[in-house]
């Protein structure tokens, strides 16, 4: 009998203690794929934007709001397996509405800056809000970030996605032509968030669409990305001028703090780029040049473990290191986000092309179909 007490509290303590290990380790594991959809908040003229919440088969959750097309979460491993949201974001959609830091969200329909807010297409000089000192950025006032995206369901075999959908309409923001996009956001079943760009217009218009989610591989919120090293797949930079315009000239990076050819530190060399705010904000020139999908950056984060791979099949990517964050944004689990606190990989058409006919075409025009792919993969 005393015999049979005994095992029957082994055992019990045994399922005690499993229970209680499971419970503290959020690992990733076979799980079912899914897509599950709920309300995120009203827009002051009433409309509801959703969330949508994604589950990969390996347990990964990105979650994403049809309001800009914005990620609000991206959970991801760790090199013990344990997850941690690794992307700054706002934990309601009040936050999104007066956040201005584009917090990963889908940016057009130019992304980055167009010099004085102007260009000349077709023999007419096109106007746009000036957002951003002189300049145009992100696509002016109100963005393909603030608008709601018309969402639909994704689940096959690759993964869970979102398609997105949005027509900017002929005139909106200054710019000429309807235009017709869609995002095709995928969470595939091999660790990659997948971009995928389609637009048509009826008139010839500038074209840029990107990405713009902050990363923090130990965590979103958990401090500064400094000690995160950095491979990018770039000889050259377009050189800007205090506003941050090309002035049209394409450097080497060779022998500068803006050399990430070999990987480097963030922080080694930052404080040697002076400017104000001091920080990576450039955009570099992929080798792999126009057209073709191809590694344009690798990062990794030593804390962690967490390694993330940048594939894209545009000329260039803006790499940005959040120096504009100043504490003043509280963002999820309310922490404030302080300069450094995330690094944005926006890949992209050179700033300013419609103004530089040397740098690669960013017309789209009516007849012709944009494409474009990007992807994120995650490892440890
Ligand atoms: C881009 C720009 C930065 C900054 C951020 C948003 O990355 O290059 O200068 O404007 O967007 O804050």
């Amino acid at each position: 009998m005393r015999n049979q007490i005994i095992r029957i509290a082994s055992i019990a303590a045994i399922i005690a203690v499993s229970i209680f290990l499971s419970g503290c380790k959020q690992r990733p594991s076979n799980t079912a794929q899914s897509i599950a959809r709920e309300e995120f908040g009203k827009l002051t003229d009433g409309r509801i934007a959703d969330l949508y919440t994604l589950t990969n088969k390996n347990g990964l959750v990105m979650k994403v709001t049809n309001y800009g097309g914005t990620v609000t979460s991206l959970s991801i491993p760790d090199r013990n397996g344990n997850l941690a949201d690794i992307v700054l974001g706002c934990d309601s959609l009040q936050g999104y509405l007066k956040a201005t830091a584009y917090f990963g969200a889908i940016v057009g329909r130019y992304g980055n800056r167009i010099a004085k807010g102007q260009f000349i297409l077709d023999g007419t000089t096109y106007n746009l809000a000036r957002n951003n000192g002189p300049n145009t950025l992100h696509g002016g006032l109100i963005g393909f970030d603030k608008v709601i995206w018309e969402a639909t369901e994704i689940n096959d075999t690759i993964g869970v996605g979102l398609k997105l959908h949005y027509l900017s309409k002929d005139g909106e923001e200054g710019y000429p032509g309807n235009l017709d996009v869609t995002v095709t956001y995928m969470l595939t079943n091999n660790n990659e968030f997948r971009i995928g760009y389609m637009a048509t217009t009826d008139k010839a218009t500038p074209l840029n669409l990107t990405h713009h989610s902050y990363f923090n591989l130990a965590g979103a919120g958990t401090g500064d990305i400094l000690k995160h090293q950095v491979i990018i797949e770039a000889g050259k930079y377009t050189v800007v001028d205090s506003t941050l315009i090309p002035t049209g000239e394409l450097r080497d990076v060779k022998s500068t703090p803006l050399d990430f050819t070999m990987m480097q530190v963030i922080g080694s060399r930052i404080k040697e780029l002076g400017g104000n705010p001091v920080g990576y904000d450039h955009n570099y020139v992929l080798n792999s040049g126009d057209k073709e999908l191809a590694l344009a950056a690798k990062v990794m984060d030593p804390s962690s473990g967490r390694v993330m791979e940048v594939y894209t099949d545009q000329p260039g990517v803006q790499f940005y290191t959040g120096n504009f964050l100043d504490g003043s944004i509280i963002g999820k689990g309310g922490k404030a986000y302080k300069q450094y606190y995330g690094f944005c990989l926006e890949t992209q058409k050179f700033p300013d092309s419609p103004n530089h006919p040397t740098f690669p075409n960013s017309i789209l025009k009516s007849g012709e179909t944009y494409k474009s792919t990007t992807i994120y993969k995650f490892t440890h």
